[in-house]
Formats: C-alpha cells, sequence, structure tokens
C-alpha cells in the first residue's frame, strides 16, 4: 500500500512538474546567428527555457498556417511583416501590447496599426562584389533598372518568395514603384540574370561575398554583416527608391505556454535583449525600442530614399498569395537562355 501511494504521488509529481514546466516555443525567422543567441540570454534573465525552430518568414508562415487547428509554436520572433500580417488576418495570431509599447518607435508602429508588434526595420538593396563585375567589364548598379541589363547575365542572386520574406519584399517594392505590369517584366528579365535564388533571403550576400556572382539582392544589413564578416562587398541603395521591412514579433493563438509567450515577448522588446542582436547575432537592424542604440554600422536610413511602403495592401493575404503564385507560375519556370 505505502508503495503505491508513493507510486502515486511520485506520478503527480511529475506530471505537474511537466503541466508547469516553464517553456517557450520559438519561431525564429531572424538569421541563425540571433537565432541562437535568444535562448540562453531569454534563459539566464528569466529562467524560462525556450526550444527555436529557424525557419525563414514565407515558410514560417506556411508551417503557422498549416498546423493553426494545433499549434506548437508559443511566439513568432522576427521575419518580414507582411506575413505577420497575413497571419493576424487568418487568425494564426493575435495581438498583444506590450508595456514597453510607448517606448517603440512612433513610425513603426503607425504603419502596422495594432496587428504585429515591431521588432526591427531595414531596407532592400544591391550587396555587390565590384572585383567580380570588374572582371566582366559590368559597372557597378545603382537602379533597378540596370538589374535587367543582359551585361548582368549570371551575376545576379535574389532569394525565392516561397521561402523568403525578403524576396517578397522585393517583388512588392518593384510593383509599387514600377506597377504591376512593368515589374513583372523586369522580373523576367531580372530572371534571365539569377544565377541562383536562394532558400533564406540572407544567404544571397554570400554568394556575392565568394565571388560566385557580383550582385545579391537582400537587405542591406545583411550585406553589413558580410562586410564586417570581411567579404569584399558594398552597399548600393537603388535610384529609384526603395522597399523596407518592419520586422515583426507575434504572439501564436492556442500558445502551448500563454504565459511564457507573454515573458519572452516583454523580454524580447527590452533595449537589453535588442542589443544582442548586433552585439552577438550579427544582425544589423534598427531595432524598434526607441531606447536600444541604432548599431554603428546599420545603414542609415534617413540617408536611403525610401518608399512610401503600402503594409495593409502587401500584407493582406489576397495579395501577397496571388503575388508569389504570379512569380511562381509566370517567372521562376521559363528557361533561363
Ligand atoms: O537576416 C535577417 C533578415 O534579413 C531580417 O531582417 C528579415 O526579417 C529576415 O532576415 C528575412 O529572412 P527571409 O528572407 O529568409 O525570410
Amino acid at each position: 500500500m505505502k508503495r503505491l501511494i508513493g507510486f502515486i504521488f511520485s506520478a503527480a509529481l511529475l506530471f505537474t512538474g511537466s503541466a508547469f514546466a516553464q517553456q517557450v516555443n520559438l519561431l525564429c525567422s531572424p538569421d541563425l546567428a540571433w537565432c541562437e543567441q535568444i535562448g540562453p540570454a531569454f534563459e539566464e534573465a528569466t529562467g524560462i527555457d525556450l526550444e527555436f525552430v529557424r525557419l525563414s518568414s514565407s515558410e514560417s508562415l506556411a508551417r503557422l498556417r498549416a498546423e493553426a487547428a494545433n499549434p506548437t509554436f508559443d511566439v513568432w520572433f522576427g521575419g518580414t511583416g507582411d506575413p505577420h500580417l497575413v497571419a493576424f488576418t487568418e487568425g494564426i495570431t493575435e495581438f498583444y501590447k506590450p508595456t514597453v509599447w510607448d517606448d517603440l518607435l512612433s513610425g513603426l508602429k503607425n504603419a502596422v496599426g495594432e496587428t504585429y508588434i515591431p521588432l526591427y526595420t531595414g531596407a532592400i538593396g544591391f550587396v555587390v562584389n565590384e572585383g567580380i563585375l570588374a572582371e566582366v567589364g559590368a559597372p557597378v548598379p545603382q537602379c533597378w533598372e540596370d538589374l535587367v541589363d543582359p551585361v548582368y547575365k549570371g551575376l545576379l542572386a535574389m532569394p525565392n518568395p516561397n521561402t523568403s520574406g525578403t524576396s517578397y519584399t522585393i517583388i512588392a517594392t518593384l510593383i509599387q514603384i514600377f506597377g504591376e505590369e512593368q515589374a513583372f517584366e523586369m522580373l523576367a528579365a531580372i530572371h534571365q540574370n539569377v544565377a541562383q535564388y536562394t532558400r533564406s533571403g540572407g544567404a544571397v550576400g554570400l554568394l556575392a561575398g565568394r565571388g560566385d556572382v557580383g550582385v545579391a539582392i537582400q537587405f542591406m544589413h545583411d550585406g553589413v554583416k558580410y562586410v564586417r564578416q570581411g567579404f569584399p562587398v558594398i552597399n548600393i541603395a537603388p535610384c529609384e527608391g526603395t522597399g523596407f521591412e518592419i520586422g515583426g514579433i507575434s504572439l501564436i493563438k492556442g500558445a502551448p505556454h500563454p504565459d511564457d509567450a507573454l515573458a519572452f515577448i516583454e523580454w524580447a522588446l527590452t533595449p537589453e535583449a535588442q542589443a544582442i542582436a548586433a552585439q552577438r547575432g550579427e544582425s544589423f537592424q534598427v531595432q524598434s525600442n526607441a531606447n536600444t542604440p541604432v548599431p554603428p554600422e546599420s545603414p542609415d536610413l534617413s540617408s536611403i530614399n525610401l518608399i512610401d511602403y503600402d503594409f495593409a495592401t502587401f500584407g493582406s493575404p489576397e495579395v501577397r498569395d496571388r503575388i508569389v503564385a504570379k512569380w511562381t507560375n509566370e517567372v521562376f519556370p521559363v528557361p533561363r537562355r
């Protein structure tokens, strides 16, 4: 009898132990180096365990859509904002107003409203290996329209919008500057020059850095990372203007660990947590908390011609799904001559 009571007692302890285990399951979309730094820092600050999976922004949206009825993640951290908007519209995430809300940059909050929480911002540009272009006599591109020139055949890299949020931001930027018809004509011409489409947005800069291509189209803050790592690349802001992201953090609706999820969101928006991005995470976005120092290496957004990006339109599920499908069906399968 004593043994039976002992068994029941230990079984109950085990059960309550796991039911009340403090844990955050994080879907993490920025650079892997930053994702890897988050868990240990959060655990040290709060004592709460953190497990993460790193997926690019569009892949993350696909994953969250697939498991919407039975979510395994608590928080989606980072990634471009448009899929966060889609997830919010589709009821996959829910808005949570953090206690530091008043400290977040008002321009970012105003642009996306109470849908997801702004985490950082950064602009699209060209990450250029001048040496590779010089070898073939190709000029350093200054404008979006330069990229359609056959002189860049085999010299461009960009990510694939089916996986990457960076790629969707590039396509949405072209549509907003040139109109949809001309933008898709340009994307078809750019396709003829692309040597490789990558899964994640950050990866293209490495191709330029290693000299596999001459021009990587990606966020300029990712270019900064490759400069710091010693690769011979420079950042160019396109002359016609360029698009930008408001990277997000979202609470997953039906999160398995809701209290720990909120503890994580609160922590992640503090200047101390946000500073980890540049200090240890090789990430040089401008962080959303006005009290987080802007790293000196970060591209100066005030000197870049940013377009008036229409987040509501390009973050709507219909528009996003239609544009990605159009690129996938009309641009991607065309043989490169
Ligand atoms: O590498 C960092 C970063 O560029 C973020 O600024 C951005 O939100 C994210 O990557 C997008 O990654 P992907 O294009 O792979 O979805």
